[in-house]
């Protein structure tokens, strides 16, 4: 029995899983694309279902129950706002326009902007999950004009991933790009928590010798854990455990390229983060890190030039640094989501989003990459503490910060020791030192800058702004500042 239809524009694998998703869900797809080939796919999926499919865009608007609801799955960029366009001719005043790609937030603003000037609605919406969670429930991040995200927010419920005990997973996350913002920022965890998993790997690897398949084996235990079991440690353990079978030798991973690019939204996030002075040092490391991966042949060139130490860890050491790594993970999978979360909480008061951040937590419980375990505990601290400034200092993570620390700075040791580059778990434990720190060298920096630009500086024990002459004898001068 068909509940109203719903038009899924771009059918390529996303566009596809998430129109066979609204289809098993009792809702008729009317699904479109340009080209013969993702038209045909997705014919053949559609088979016996209740589906049209349409390369033409008139019909494919003129099929749609008004007020119509189009769900762009298109790749960000141009060809969004190609697609747009061309539905704007057919589209009427009224309708809404769903755009689930990875679209960059200042894009989401200008579009609804333009759009709510004709009239149409439009909902920057984040969805994650891969193609296998478009299929069986992804984590859904809607945002913008909420009268249409309630004209939507039955067909999303029954699409999304459900919770077990805490419902599906989508919320409106809020005004404006405040949807594509907060998938963006997804992406940023993502980036930190998968490159904090490649350094506990690599340590692993090179600094005690151990084999793909002995890591492999560390981390499926691991996918038991309550602290990191989650998504990215669950397929970390798929992937090590992967045989090569084009070579027949050994493991997958082994015989992978040691590169690793990116489309772009982990790079928006550190930007953002930049804009908005908000600190995510583990998140815009593993930027840098993927930059580094890039630079390849450079590489290669400079490890026959410049050296490393030569030590290994003893490998009678292994139980006590895999313990060490576990906790390391531990901690730096927190500061990875306190440092997401207070930059969407820094973006929803800048941007006026009105943002609920115990929500983004549960709707990121189930679905999407960065499910893991820690994400009710997460949700239930900014239950509790809406305002709270940041993940570490509420009293159910504190004390995990405290206890992990040593061994999170003992893993940085041992990697500087063997010369493994911890990029993220080092930006993290920096991270979480600064945090903690009542005194930070702020003041020579202040020196400084008054000494070479006259910038000024404030007194701890004195109110007021403040000049000195550092090179002379001359005296404080005490000014309005700038
Ligand atoms: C998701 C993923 C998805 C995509 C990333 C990958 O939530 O389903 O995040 O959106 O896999 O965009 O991004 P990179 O190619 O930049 O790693």
């Amino acid at each position: 029995m068909s509940q109203g239809n719903f038009g899924v524009a771009g059918l390529g694998v996303m566009g596809q899983n998430v129109a066979l998703n609204i289809e098993r869900n009792g809702f008729q797809v009317i699904a479109y694309n340009r080209s013969d080939e993702n038209a045909n796919v997705m014919r053949a999926k559609a088979e016996g279902k209740n589906f049209i499919v349409t390369q033409s865009i008139e019909e494919f608007v003129k099929k749609l129950e008004p007020p119509r609801r189009v769900l762009l799955m298109v790749t960000a960029g141009k060809g969004t706002d190609a697609v747009i366009d061309a539905l704007t001719h057919y589209l009427q005043p009224g309708d809404i326009i769903i755009d689930g790609g990875n679209s960059h937030f200042p894009d989401t603003n200008r579009r609804a902007e333009a759009l709510h000037a004709k009239g149409y609605h439009f909902v920057g919406c984040g969805i994650s999950g891969g193609d296998e969670g478009a299929l069986w429930g992804p984590s859904i991040m809607p945002g913008g004009n909420y009268e249409a995200y309630e004209r939507i927010a039955p067909v999303l419920e029954k699409i999304a991933a459900k919770t077990k005990d805490d419902g599906a997973c989508v919320t409106y996350c809020g005004r404006t790009s405040a949807g594509h913002y907060v998938k963006m920022v997804h992406n940023g965890i993502e980036y930190g928590i998968m490159q904090v998993i490649c350094e506990v790997y690599d340590v692993l690897r090179n600094s005690l010798g151990l084999s793909a398949k002995e890591i492999g084996e560390i981390f499926q235990k691991w996918t038991k854990s309550q602290e990191v079991g989650g998504f990215l440690v669950d397929i970390t353990a798929v992937c090590l455990a992967k045989k090569d079978d084009q070579a027949k030798k050994g493991h997958l991973v082994d015989q992978i390229l040691d590169t690793a690019g990116q489309k772009g939204t982990g790079k928006w996030t550190a930007q953002s983060a930049l804009d908005l002075g908000v600190p995510i040092p583990t998140l815009s490391m593993s930027v840098e890190a993927r930059i580094l991966s890039g630079l390849k042949p450079l590489r290669v060139e400079a490890a026959k030039i410049l050296d490393g130490p030569e030590v290994k860890i003893d490998k009678k050491k292994k139980d006590d640094v895999v313990d060490a790594l576990y906790n390391a993970l531990h901690l730096s999978m927190i500061a990875c989501y306190a440092q997401g979360m207070a930059l969407i909480q820094e973006a929803s008061k800048t941007y006026d989003y009105g943002t609920n951040y115990a929500e983004v937590a549960r709707i990121w419980k189930e679905g999407c990459i960065i499910r893991s375990k820690l994400l009710d505990p997460i949700k239930e601290a900014f239950k509790d503490q809406p305002d709270l400034s940041n993940l570490m200092v509420h009293p159910s993570f504190s004390k995990i910060v405290n206890d992990s620390l040593p061994d999170l700075r003992k893993v940085v040791r041992l990697a500087a020791k063997t010369g493994v580059p911890a990029t993220c778990l080092g930006a993290t434990l920096a991270y979480i030192d600064s945090y903690r720190s009542e005194f930070l060298p702020a003041n020579l920096l202040q020196a400084l800058r008054d000494n070479f630009g006259a910038h000024t500086y404030k007194r701890l024990d004195r109110e007021g702004v403040f000049h000195s002459d550092w090179n002379g004898e001359g005296p404080v001068t005490e000014s309005s500042g700038h």
